[in-house]
């Protein structure tokens, strides 16, 4: 009798398999038993009949509680009022161990009780359905720079250099010196883009985000193409063609994760480029006459971003931020050197910013004045001042944080369920 996952049974009809995995509901009705299990890929209603075991057994089987393991043997029927399409009638089991007490019940529970039990909780179906979803963001993410040629390079995590400034930095002792855990692999992309000319990396990031807030994790997962010669216009639309590539995957391969998370399809079917854009200049007068208090020169609340992306149904392009309140190694506009080539890219629904990115200093004299106007040592910046010593070049990239695209994708309220074990303000466990 061949193991097979609950997502392929349909190509045994009519055979015997062996299903292995755990008990997601039951109930009973005197002669039958009905058993959802769940095995990862998927959950099958299972029935046993009372005729076909002993009292003994099915007695045991009448006592396999939520989340017991199990294998069960069976034969595959079609049945079309069940919702994968197919049943299993029982015709052997055997019980791995007797869950007991399992603290997550269909009841409801509050988030704090279910943060606390996170690696149990991640068994629901809600938790699968996201994180499916977010596995299925990450691949399109691959698939789209992998098929235009870029080369992924992995970036340290232990760093000497503060990339977004220094007030979010978490601080390690390296044994005799101090490293950063790193916020951005940026300055490292910039590196391999003047080796392999389209460069992307992929990884865990870090900030020390002392408020706490549903758009901020303390660990995050981000993926920063960095291309040479490349300008803001361009990075601009790599960061378009991103966009809709991962709404496309998702709407064709996880609709029915969607579905699970009553996902409001129609508003992620309208995403189509090119995308709205905004200058900063526009963006602080259509934020006045919605009420905020901003005035030009200051950088965007989180409340401000909910409302300029409220006002959209696709994803909007916010460019030209002034150089004041963006990160030192952002390339000045020639013809306007108090804004910088930058972009945000604010998802629809009042989710805000995913993407920041935009074009790199590429002098050398700039980008000392810009290290001691941030009040960066030049120190630790030697090797990416070198950048700007042999061979300098245009070039642009950007970031897109993982766990805000899933959230907007998802349509979830808190960045908390877009990953699997979140790290915020004031939970480090489990
Ligand atoms: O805008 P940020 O700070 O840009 C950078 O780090 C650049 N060095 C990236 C680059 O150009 N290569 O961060 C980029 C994205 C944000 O748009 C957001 O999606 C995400 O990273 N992000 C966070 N996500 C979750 N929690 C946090 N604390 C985040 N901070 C930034
Ligand atoms: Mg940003």
């Amino acid at each position: 009798m061949p193991a097979v996952y609950v997502e392929n049974v349909g190509d045994h009809e009519g055979s015997e398999i062996t299903l292995r995995g755990w008990v997601y509901n039951k109930r009973s009705s005197g002669k039958l038993q009905f058993i959802l299990l769940r095995d990862g890929t998927g959950s099958i209603q299972c029935v046993a009949f009372k005729g076909n075991f002993s009292p003994e057994q099915f007695d045991v089987l009448d006592k396999a509680t939520q989340e017991s393991s199990i294998e069960i043997r069976g034969e595959v029927r079609k049945d079309s009022r069940s919702p994968g399409g197919y049943e299993v009638d029982v015709t052997g089991f055997e019980i791995f161990q007797l869950a007991e007490n399992y603290p997550i019940t269909p009841k409801e529970h509050g988030t704090a009780f279910l943060m606390e039990n996170r690696h149990l909780w991640l068994r629901s179906s809600r938790q699968h359905a996201i994180l499916k979803i977010r596995h299925e963001i990450i691949k399109a993410c691959r698939d789209y720079f992998d098929d235009q040629g870029f080369t992924l390079i992995d970036t340290p995590i232990f760093t000497p250099n503060a990339c977004e400034g220094t007030t979010t930095l978490f601080e390690t002792q390296y044994f005799d010196q101090m490293a950063y855990l790193t916020q951005s692999g940026q300055l490292y992309n910039e590196a391999t883009a003047a080796a392999f000319g389209k460069v992307y990396c992929f990884g865990p990031t870090f900030r020390a985000e002392k408020s706490k807030t549903r758009r901020h994790l303390m660990e995050f997962w981000m993926v920063e193409p960095e291309v040479a010669y490349a300008n803001l216009e361009d990075t601009m639309q790599l960061a378009e063609g991103l966009i809709c590539l991962i709404v496309d995957r998702v709407l064709t391969k996880r609709k029915q994760q969607l579905e699970v998370l009553e996902r409001n399809i129609a508003a992620l079917e309208k995403i189509s480029r090119p995308f709205p854009r905004l200058s900063y200049d526009e963006a602080v007068k259509r934020l006045q006459a919605a009420g905020s208090e901003i005035k030009w020169g200051g950088d965007f609340g989180g409340g401000d971003e909910t409302l300029l992306s409220e006002q959209h149904s696709s994803p909007l392009l916010v460019h030209r931020y002034p150089s004041e309140v963006k990160a030192f190694y952002m390339q000045p506009d020639p013809d306007r050197p108090e804004v910088a080539l930058c972009v945000d890219l604010l998802a629809p629904e009042g989710y805000g910013e995913i993407i920041g990115g935009g074009q790199r200093v590429d002098d050398y004299d700039l980008l000392v004045k810009r290290l001691e106007d941030h009040k960066l040592s030049a120190e630790p910046f030697q090797w990416y001042l070198d950048l700007r010593k042999y061979g300098t070049f245009p070039h642009a990239g950007f970031g897109m944080g993982i766990e805000r695209v899933v959230a907007w994708i998802c349509g979830l309220s808190h960045l908390r369920e877009a990953i699997a074990f979140p790290r915020t303000l004031y939970r480090i466990y489990p």
